[in-house]
C-alpha cells in the first residue's frame, strides 16, 4: 500500500471525446496552415458552438492553437501528453494499448487497470496518467508520480501461465522499455533483478506486477511501469535524489514521452506474442543478458533475512540463483539486491 492514504476523489479521464479527435485530426493534416471554422464545421457537421468547444478543450490539453476571426484555427503545436489520440496516432502494436483508458490524475494506475480487469477490459488494455497520487512500488513503497515528466501506466494482460511465472510478465515490462529506450536514446539500460531499470547505479524505472489466480492460473494480471523520463536533478525529492535519475539526465535533455510510450508498447507486443506462443524462456533469458549482477557477489535482504553469495543464473522461472560461500545454490524469488563486488 502507499505510504501515504490515497485520495479517494474520482479520477480525472482525458482525452477520449470523438469532436476534439477529430478537429485534432483535421488541424493535424495541415500543421502551420489555417483551417477555416466553416470548413470544419461543414466536415465534421458541426455548430459553431461545438467547434469552439473543442478547441477549447484541445488547449486545455495542451495544444498550441491560434484562433483567427478570418482565417480560422492553426494548429501550431501538439502536446508531449500521453492522450489516446496522440498514443494511437503511428502505434503499430495492436492488442497491447488496443483500449486506452487516459487520466490526467488518478490514485495509481494499477489499481484503476486492476478494476477494469475485473470488469472484463480486453486483453493488452493501457491504462496511463499524467499524475498518481498514490502511485504504488514493490513491498508497499511510494512511488514518486508528478505531473509532465514520466510515464506512469499499466497494461492489463491475460496470459496463458501459471501464477508461478509471473516473473516473466514484470520481465517482459521492464526488457520492452529497457530495449525501447537503448534503441530509441542509445542509452544502455539495465535490469536489476527483479523489475529494477538501472543506468549506471541509479534507478530510472520499475515494474509492479499484480495478479488475480485461480488454482495456480493466472486469470489476469497487470503490468505497471514507472519510468521517470523528464524529472530535472532538482525536483527530485530529497530521499531519492542519490539513488534515483530520470532519462533526460542520461540522453542530455528533454526527451519526448509519447513515442518513447508507443516503443515500448510496440516491444511488449512483440514479446507478449512471443510469450503466449513459446512460453517464458526467451524473456527470461533477454532479462538474463540484461542483469549485469550475473557473476557479482551480492547481498540480498528479503522480509528481514539477510542473505550473501554469488549469483550463478537465473532458472527457467525468473528466479535468482545464489550460491553460498558454503556451495549450496538456493533459488530465490524477491529480494533487494546490493552488489557488493
Ligand atoms: C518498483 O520499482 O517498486 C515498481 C514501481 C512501479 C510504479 C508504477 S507507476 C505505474 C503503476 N502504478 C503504480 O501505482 N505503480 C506502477
Amino acid at each position: 500500500m502507499p505510504s501515504h492514504p490515497s485520495i479517494a476523489r474520482r479520477p480525472v479521464a482525458w482525452g477520449g471525446d470523438h469532436t476534439a479527435d477529430a478537429i485534432a485530426d483535421l488541424l493535424a493534416a495541415s500543421p502551420a496552415h489555417h483551417v477555416s471554422g466553416e470548413l470544419i464545421r461543414k466536415r465534421l457537421k458541426l455548430t459553431r458552438s461545438a467547434v469552439w468547444k473543442a478547441v477549447g478543450r484541445l488547449k486545455r490539453e495542451g495544444y498550441g492553437i491560434a484562433a483567427s476571426p478570418h482565417l480560422g484555427y492553426r494548429l501550431d503545436r501538439e502536446p508531449d501528453t500521453p492522450l489516446p489520440r496522440l498514443i494511437r496516432n503511428g502505434l503499430r502494436a495492436r492488442t497491447i494499448g488496443g483500449a486506452i483508458h487516459a487520466f490526467r490524475t488518478v490514485s495509481s494506475t494499477n489499481d484503476t487497470a486492476l478494476a477494469l480487469a475485473e470488469q472484463g477490459c480486453p486483453d493488452g488494455t493501457l491504462v496511463i496518467a499524467e499524475a498518481q497520487t498514490g502511485g504504488r512500488g514493490r513491498l508497499g513503497r511510494r512511488w514518486h508520480s508528478p505531473a509532465g515528466s514520466g510515464l506512469w501506466f499499466s497494461v492489463v494482460l491475460r496470459p496463458k501461465l501459471a501464477a508461478s511465472g509471473a516473473q516473466a510478465l514484470t520481465f517482459l515490462g521492464a526488457v520492452a522499455t529497457a530495449r525501447a529506450v537503448r534503441d530509441l536514446h542509445g542509452v544502455p539500460m539495465t535490469l536489476k533483478w527483479p523489475n529494477d531499470l538501472f543506468l549506471e547505479g541509479r534507478k530510472m524505472g520499475g515494474v509492479l506486477t499484480e495478479l488475480s489466480a485461480e488454482s495456480d492460473l493466472i486469470r489476469h494480471a497487470v503490468i505497471g511501469i514507472g519510468f521517470n523520463v523528464n524529472l530535472p536533478a532538482a525536483a527530485w525529492p530529497p530521499e531519492l535524489k542519490a539513488i534515483a535519475t530520470s532519462l533526460q539526465a542520461a540522453a542530455g535533455g528533454p526527451v519526448p514521452r509519447v513515442p518513447l510510450l508507443r516503443r515500448i508498447l510496440e516491444e511488449m507486443e512483440t514479446r507478449y506474442a512471443f510469450l503466449q506462443r513459446s512460453g517464458p524462456a526467451a524473456l527470461v533469458d533477454e532479462a538474463r543478458a540484461l542483469t549485469p549482477m550475473i557473476g557479482k557477489i551480492v547481498r540480498i535482504q528479503h522480509l528481514g533475512q539477510v542473505r550473501e553469495g554469488t549469483v550463478v543464473g537465473m532458472d527457467p522461472d525468473g528466479a535468482l540463483l545464489l550460491r553460498s560461500a558454503a556451495g549450496t545454490v538456493e533459488r530465490l524469488l524477491a529480494g533487494d539486491v546490493s552488489i557488493l563486488r
